[in-house]
């Protein structure tokens, strides 16, 4: 026998809060858990732009054959016209390859597996807080971990120096992991100046740069939250972007992100590349069509992306105005702690400040369910379940 000797995993802290949630038979309750988009009704929608596309995937799709071991060549062009705008110098100069990916974690895994087996590049920094399953992702591919201090407690803010600091520290060739926009948890991101010193320390100490870019449009658009990324090719030769379409397209379950390779020369990349999609073959061959044909067909229509954009941009206005409903209810509700921070925060969460105990309690005794670092998803806030979420946060402060 040898599964009775396999340990029981902890639950997961994201994942694991939702298996949680659906357990729970108390009637009122909210899982501010994991990252997914709900309307004012508290669904998560299908956008009516990947309706339409899939509508006319359907009626013109003539073959379910193999993709490349990268996937679909129209999406891998679309993925980097987003990343970087068409007229960047990685794109015309040809420096970027993209494998269409499983999604964000998908990405990041190709990306770090690839990294350990054909790089001296074995060790990753990644900020302090991160999203939970970096760690995961990383150590599971093989890749040492170190933390550089990036969120600071007393402030709800960002500790700029102390990050500079940690990554004065890195050695030539190890990888620094950035939050392309709505740094996960904590929505705190760095300003343009801070990405153009980041970038220039990147270069100086031969640091390489592995982006995760899962919320491009949730921060304040589609071009805006690309900036940092856009700042940092600019100068740095050689980088990595693992983005996903979960969010900005709400394509969650069809698992569809890229991994994204930029290299000093096109034939640098070109061999590197070659290694990533062996990575990918060895892992699960090649990827399935759905999302990324999705995802090209909107991006490869002018009508079709304008829905979607409108679309994007009233997923991060309602966002934003739960953002502003929170603070303003937990007054409401008697709160006189200051939680004004929360309204600078990007993206879909909210980093609360609330304590392990606290999240404990809003769990057991109210039914509101959020991550234990006191991230709370913003975008799974409602006018409706507002009242009784800040009721709660009110009881356990
Ligand atoms: C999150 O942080 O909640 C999302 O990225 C979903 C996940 O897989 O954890």
């Amino acid at each position: 026998m040898i599964f009775s000797q396999v340990e029981l995993a902890p639950a997961d802290p994201i994942l694991g809060l939702t298996d949680a949630f659906k357990a729970d038979t108390r009637k009122g309750k909210v899982n501010l858990g994991v990252g997914i988009y709900k309307d004012e009704s508290g669904l998560t929608p299908i956008l009516r732009s990947v309706k339409l596309a899939e509508e006319k995937l359907l009626s013109s799709e003539k073959s379910k054959s193999y993709l490349g071991i990268e996937g679909v060549e129209a999406y891998n062009r679309v993925v980097q016209e987003l990343l970087f705008g068409a007229t960047h110098d990685v794109v015309t100069a040809k420096r970027a390859l993209t494998a269409q990916a499983p999604g964000g974690t998908g990405s990041l895994r190709v990306a770090a597996e690839f990294l350990v087996r054909n790089t001296e590049s074995k060790t990753i920094w990644v900020s302090n807080p991160t999203w939970a399953n970096h760690q995961n992702i990383f150590k599971s591919a093989g890749l040492a971990i170190k933390q550089y201090r990036y969120y600071q407690a007393e402030t709800h803010g960002k500790d700029f120096e102390a990050m500079l600091e940690d990554l004065k520290t890195a050695k030539a060739g190890d990888l620094v992991l950035l939050h392309g926009c709505c740094h996960n948890p904590t929505g705190i991101d760095l300003t343009e100046q801070e990405w153009h010193t980041i970038a220039d320390l990147c270069l100086s100490q031969g640091l390489v740069p592995l982006f995760d870019f899962a919320y491009q449009g949730f921060g304040a658009g589609v071009d805006e939250d690309a900036q940092g990324l856009r700042i940092v090719a600019a100068k740095v030769p050689e980088l990595l972007i693992a983005n996903s379409f979960s969010k900005n397209f709400g394509l969650y379950n069809e698992r569809i992100g890229a991994v994204t390779l930029v290299g000093d020369t096109t034939e640098s990349v070109t061999k590197a590349f070659s290694q990533v999609k062996s990575t990918i073959r060895g892992n699960y061959s090649n990827p399935p069509a759905h999302g990324a044909l999705i995802v090209s067909t909107i991006l490869g229509d002018d009508e079709l992306k304008q829905l979607w954009e409108s679309e994007l941009s009233e997923m991060r206005e309602r966002i934003a105005q739960m953002r502003s409903l929170f603070v303003e209810s937990l007054k409401h509700e008697g709160v006189t702690q200051d939680f004004s921070f929360i309204s600078s925060q990007n993206g879909m969460f909210s980093f609360s400040g609330l304590s392990k105990a606290q999240v404990t309690q809003l769990k057991d005794e109210h039914a509101v369910y959020i991550v234990g670092s006191g991230r709370i998803s913003v975008a799974g806030m409602t006018k409706e379940n507002m009242p009784v979420i800040c009721k709660a946060i009110a009881a356990v402060l």
